[in-house]
This record gives structure tokens, C-alpha cells and sequence, in this order.
């Protein structure tokens, strides 16, 4: 009986019979032996098939596999420290299932454009392979983290009738006799219903934003971890954000080091990602910027280039607290003192990545909500049910969101965060 094993089991296997069901990754041939490197999505495997040890027909099909060509092999696990993994397979038995047309991505280099125009079978190579488990792994830190913590899931609506995020960036479509719908750009106003009922609450999912900006950071259509708690202060969501952070990237460290290690990321870098992370505030973020000569005048949000230069200035995440008013949403809570600032933090990642975590303390006020509705210029009628929690045994509370792809290309130290979601939604491309 030969038993069906995956790949990332095989080192417990060593010495037994065993089938893997998978395609041809790549392949060397010299005379009486074929090495097949087969991956079957849990790893990669050398498969040595020598000529005296196989049926001649075996050893026929081998020679005509093509890239890409889905195989089901049987053999001996056997131990090899020089194979990546520790194990090689000795190949008895060979069973083609299809031999693959002309495969368009080859080992040598491709263009990025042409690589996304294939993005369905770009993910089956290595490095693709490497950012998308690194990025499941992220996504389990965190529900996990706040699972154990006490927080509730709960999915928040995508159609939706009113913006979060400011209108510019709203994405529109028509629902029946109701007029437009908007795509969500957060579940955050919905999180706080939710968070007046259970206490401590997130989501986890799509967000949208009809961003005009081709940058290196921005996607149409993101993933985002959205937590939300009753009677947080802003104090208490910094704590929070920094401990997930510190969790997440102790997990990927813990569980993906092989996935980090094939994309070649700096490990020193992502182990100094411990407490306490810097806390500065605008002002002072605008000191500094001032004193690297680059001065942006109060009250300007901070756009990639302010962003990096802060974050170079540290070895681990920071948070840049207190924004001025004019820069944040409606809903940002104004500090007592400085009625001009926020109750906001952002997070910014080392390395150039900018900003991962956005969030802060909402107003609670009804009549101050009211005020900051009108002077946005957004329809107080489609927000009564938000008001509503301010009628309605209203509390302070903060909460955040956490962009998973940005999240994933600091981890991975990918340049890019179209590589950091399985089928990237941009400006400039809808397709595949
Ligand atoms: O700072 P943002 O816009 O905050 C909110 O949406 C809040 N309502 C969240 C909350 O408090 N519940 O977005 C939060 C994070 C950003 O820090 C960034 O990581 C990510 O979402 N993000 C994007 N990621 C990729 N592409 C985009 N266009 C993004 N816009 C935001
Ligand atoms: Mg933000």
C-alpha cells in the first residue's frame, strides 16, 4: 500500500513508499538519470529517476515532460542534506496525468507586466508561492490574536449607502430602485455598531477605494482587519495595534522562515520588531522633518516621501499620533485640549513601507458628529442609523484597520503590494 503523502510532510516519511500527486516544477537530465523537480503546493521535491530502477516506459514519459506537466509519482523517501528539505524521492513508478502545452512563464526573466498579464500561473512559482503562505500566515496571526483576546467577528456589509473614507475615492453602482450603492471603503462605521453590542468586535475583509494614484502602495481593491472596541482610548488601541504587530511577526518568524528565507528578507530586521514601538506625535514628526530639510507646513497630511524619511529614522514600527483635524475623516474624535488635533494614530513600518495601521478614538458627541457631518458635506440622512450611537447609551471608543497587502510587502520586503494579494485589483488593470 502506497500512502499519499504532501510534500511538507515528507521528512517523516524517510525510508517508506509513498505517491505524490503534483506537476513538473523543473528538470535536468544526464543520460541514465532524470531529476524532476516536482512541486505539489505544500513544497518542492527532487525526484530521482535512475534508468536500471524504472520500466523503460517510465523513464520514456520522464524524458517528455514538459514544464508545468501534472505527474503523480511513487518512491522512497530518502534523506539528503543536501536537498532542500532534507529528503529526496527515488522515483519506481511514474504516472503522467497531462503533459503541459508550451508554458509562457519560463525559468528565464520576465517583465513585470507580463508576469501579472499571467498572474493565474505566476502564483505557482517559487517567490509567488513564498509571499501568498507568508500572507495566510499573517491573516491567522491576526484573527488569532484577537480571538484570543475576546473579539467578536463580525462581517460588515460591502454595498453600502454612505461613504467612510471621504467621497473621492467611492466607487458607485446601481442597486435597483434605491439609487447607487458604494462599494465599503471600511466596515469601521458598521464595527461600531457592533461594538456598542458585543464590546469588543472586527472585521476582516475587501475594501475598496477608487484610488487615481499608481504607487507602489495603493491597490482598488485591498484587504483589510478591522478592530473596534467600546471605552478604548487612543492610548489603549496604540497597546493593542503594537501587540498584534509584535504577535503577527513572532508567528511568520516562527512559522514561515523557510518563505522568508526564499524571498531573501533581512531576519535581523523583522526580529527587532519588539516593544515599545516610538510614539511621536505630528508635531514632532514635523520637527524632524524640518531638521532633515524637508519642512511641510502644519496641518498637511504626510504624503510616501515624509512617511519613509520618519521611518528611516527607526528600527521598528513607530506611531505618529494627534493629526491635525483637517487631515483625518469626520468621525476622528477632537483631543479636549487641542481642539485643532485628533485622537488619531497611524503606523508607520520601517523600511520605507509607510503607513500599515490607521485608527483612533471616534467622537461620541451627537451634536459634534452632527456638526463635523454637515461640514464634510455628507448627507445627514443616510447616516441617522450611526447617529444613532450617539443617542443610544453612547460611549468612547477607538478602533483601527490594518491594510493586509501593505502588511504582507513589509514582512516579505517586496517592493510592490500587487504581489502581496493573489490577483491584484490596480489603477490600470482588472484582468486576470
Ligand atoms: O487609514 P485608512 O484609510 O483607515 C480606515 O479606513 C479606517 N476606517 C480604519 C479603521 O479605523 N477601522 O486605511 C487603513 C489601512 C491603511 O493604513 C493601509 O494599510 C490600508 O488600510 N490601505 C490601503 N492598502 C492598499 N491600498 C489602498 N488603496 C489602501 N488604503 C488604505
Ligand atoms: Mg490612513
Amino acid at each position: 500500500m502506497t500512502q499519499a503523502i504532501r510534500i511538507e510532510d515528507a521528512a517523516a516519511h524517510v525510508g517508506q513508499q509513498v505517491e505524490i500527486r503534483g506537476w513538473l516544477y523543473n528538470k535536468r537530465s544526464s543520460g541514465s538519470i532524470h531529476f524532476l523537480q516536482i512541486r505539489d503546493g505544500s513544497g518542492i521535491m527532487q525526484s530521482v529517476l535512475a534508468k536500471q530502477e524504472v520500466s523503460q516506459s517510465a523513464f520514456g514519459l520522464a524524458e517528455n515532460l514538459t514544464q508545468e506537466s501534472s505527474v503523480i509519482v511513487r518512491g522512497v523517501v530518502r534523506e539528503d542534506k543536501r536537498a532542500p528539505g532534507g529528503v529526496e524521492l527515488s522515483v519506481t513508478d511514474l504516472t503522467v496525468v497531462q503533459i503541459a502545452a508550451p508554458y509562457p512563464i519560463t525559468p528565464k526573466e520576465h517583465g513585470v507586466e507580463f508576469l501579472m498579464d499571467h498572474r493565474h500561473l505566476w502564483l505557482r512559482s517559487r517567490r509567488q508561492h513564498a509571499v501568498m503562505r507568508v500572507r495566510a500566515e499573517v491573516i491567522r496571526a491576526c484573527t488569532e490574536f484577537l480571538d484570543r483576546k475576546g473579539f467578536v467577528r463580525m462581517d460588515t456589509p460591502i454595498l453600502t449607502p454612505a461613504a467612510v473614507e471621504g467621497t473621492t475615492t467611492l466607487f458607485e453602482t446601481p442597486y435597483f430602485d434605491l439609487g447607487a450603492a458604494y462599494l465599503t471603503q471600511s466596515g469601521q462605521l458598521y464595527n461600531e455598531a457592533t461594538a456598542m453590542a458585543f464590546g469588543r468586535v472586527y472585521c476582516f475583509g475587501p475594501a475598496f477605494r477608487a484610488e487615481k494614484s499608481k504607487t507602489r502602495r495603493h491597490l482598488t481593491e485591498f484587504w483589510m482587519l478591522e478592530p473596534e472596541a467600546a471605552y478604548m482610548t487612543l492610548d489603549e488601541y496604540m497597546a493593542l495595534a503594537e501587540e498584534m504587530i509584535v504577535a503577527v511577526v513572532g508567528q511568520v518568524l516562527q512559522h514561515r522562515m523557510s518563505e522568508l528565507t526564499a524571498l531573501e528578507r533581512d531576519i535581523p530586521k523583522l526580529k527587532a520588531v519588539q516593544p515599545p514601538f516610538p510614539r511621536l506625535s505630528y508635531d514632532e514628526a514635523l520637527e524632524r522633518l524640518k531638521k532633515a530639510d524637508k519642512p511641510v507646513p502644519w496641518g498637511d497630511d504626510f504624503g510616501a516621501d515624509e512617511e519613509t524619511l520618519i521611518s528611516s529614522q527607526f528600527d521598528r514600527p513607530l506611531f505618529v499620533h494627534h493629526y491635525p483635524a483637517k487631515c483625518k475623516a469626520f468621525y476622528m474624535q477632537p483631543d479636549d485640549e487641542r481642539r485643532d488635533v485628533v485622537l488619531s494614530a497611524d503606523l508607520l513600518a520601517p523600511e520605507g513601507y509607510g503607513e500599515i495601521i490607521g485608527g483612533g478614538q471616534r467622537i461620541d458627541d451627537l451634536a459634534l458628529l452632527e456638526q463635523r457631518l454637515r461640514e464634510h458635506n455628507l448627507p445627514a440622512n443616510v447616516y441617522q442609523w450611526y447617529l444613532d450611537l450617539r443617542r443610544y447609551g453612547s460611549v468612547p471608543h477607538s478602533g483601527f484597520g490594518l491594510g493586509i497587502e501593505r502588511t504582507v510587502a513589509w514582512i516579505c520586503g517586496i517592493e510592490h503590494v500587487r504581489e502581496a494579494i493573489p490577483f491584484p485589483r490596480l489603477l490600470n488593470r482588472l484582468y486576470p
